[in-house]
């Protein structure tokens, strides 16, 4: 398997279109040119193409390092070092094992892959998991985002185009409104299209066959999704935040396949700075590499020193967390006496979306056990206090047990 193979470039064309498809052919040779399926606005196209690449600045329009904001050129490289293949693909592993089974009994039946759902933070590898999928089926692939499908024809045309076998991947799916839900619920379980003839007293329905599919969808927020819903995913996968192991081997496999040389003491101090998040690992190492082209001329290896001296220089801290996590954090010291604080208002106080807030900052900030979520609001822990240098309060531990009882 050639690493270097590039995917297409996708082009964002004043065109209307819903969806991007993107065409793998089963001899791996190069994915066939993209397909645009209208119609809709450009805007709506735009956002679909950027949830489809991973750069999703719908949520987090803030320019950072470690969140969503992407440039075009990080999304080419992005592309470019995706993993095409289960194999290639680094992580996950108890998720792999079953995709490979479902995948392997799929492909002996000859038939399409159970429908999937996969949930987790960003950037942790929803829309590559579903790109190599459809790779390994040898199938194409619809890339379509839940706010992109505000009228039912929107989903409808995508739904109408869908080929044997082919996948559709829709991100954000807890977005979807109520009509497009229900236009999905007959195409996944009976792979049908109910469309109504007439009206009044003459009122038909018409039951339009749809071919065998695989729907995947993506969702940060599990929890979001109506009941119904989530019933008619024969699979339903949660991806968690990578080891720094597992993200120092990703940030090795990307240097390899940009030509940038990387120590592995070099990709591990990255790693332990990427929030165990992929997609910011990869987005660290390039900016990494630009720091040594310009401040360190003539050195070409990535190593511990290097790496450490760029992150510090870019305000990463030691555990990844950058100036906003540190803003987030001391507010609920400072102002709130470390909290409980409502999201809203801890929101409104740092000028930034709630939703900003509990799906891209929120998650890692969790899972480092740096902030609790209580009935009452978020509270800061005793790592919260250490981290950041401040002395415990007195009765903290005492306070924390309460709040922690009370939830
Ligand atoms: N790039 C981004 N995510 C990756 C993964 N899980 N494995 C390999 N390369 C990646």
């Amino acid at each position: 398997m050639n690493d270097r193979r590039k995917l297409p470039v996708i082009p964002i064309s004043p065109e209307k279109c819903t969806a991007v498809t993107i065409q793998f052919s089963s001899d791996s040779s190069a994915p066939k040119p993209v397909k645009k399926t209208g119609p809709v606005s450009t805007e709506q196209l735009q956002a679909a193409v950027r949830q489809a690449l991973g750069a999703k600045a719908s949520l987090g329009e803030r320019p950072g390092l470690l969140k969503d904001t992407e440039t075009a050129y990080d999304n080419r490289l992005e592309s470019t070092i995706r993993p095409k293949t289960l194999a290639d693909y680094i992580g996950q592993s108890a998720l792999k094992d079953s995709i490979q089974i479902g995948l392997d009994a799929a492909k002996s039946r000859a038939e399409a892959l159970d429908h999937l759902l996969l949930y987790g933070p960003p950037g942790l590898g929803k829309t590559t998991l579903a790109m190599v999928i459809a790779q390994e089926m040898g199938a194409e692939i619809h890339i379509t985002s839940a706010p992109a499908l505000e009228r039912p024809r929107d989903i409808l045309g995508i739904l109408m185009s869908m080929k044997p076998g082919s996948v559709l991947f829709i991100d954000e799916i807890h977005r979807l409104n109520k009509v497009a839900e229900e236009i999905l619920y007959p195409a996944m379980e009976d792979f049908a299209l109910d469309r109504t003839i007439g009206k009044g007293e003459g009122t038909k329905i018409l039951r339009v066959p749809l071919p065998r599919f695989t729907l995947i969808g993506a969702t940060t927020k599990a929890g979001s999704l109506s009941g119904p819903l989530r019933d008619r995913f024969g699979l339903i996968y949660r991806l968690n935040f990578y080891s720094e192991q597992e993200l120092s081997n990703i940030i090795l496999r990307s240097a390899r396949i940009l030509n940038i040389e990387a120590s592995p003491e070099g990709a591990l101090a990255i790693a332990s700075r990427s929030r165990g998040t992929p997609r910011i690992a990869n987005r660290l190492l390039r900016r990494v590499r630009d720091f040594m082209a310009v401040k360190k001329a003539g050195e070409t290896l990535i190593n511990e020193p290097i790496a450490r001296e760029a992150l510090d220089l870019f305000d990463i801290d030691p555990i990844g967390l950058d100036p906003t996590d540190r803003q987030l954090l001391k507010l609920i010291i400072e102002n709130f006496s470390g909290g409980p604080v409502g999201l809203d208002t801890l929101a409104s106080t740092l000028g930034e979306d709630p939703r900003t807030l509990e799906d891209v900052y929120e998650p890692y900030l969790l899972q480092a056990g740096l902030i609790n979520r209580t009935p009452r609001g978020r509270t800061a822990t005793g790592n919260t206090y250490r981290h950041l240098g401040y002395r415990l309060p007195a009765g903290f531990a005492e306070q924390a047990q309460l709040e922690l009882e009370s939830s």
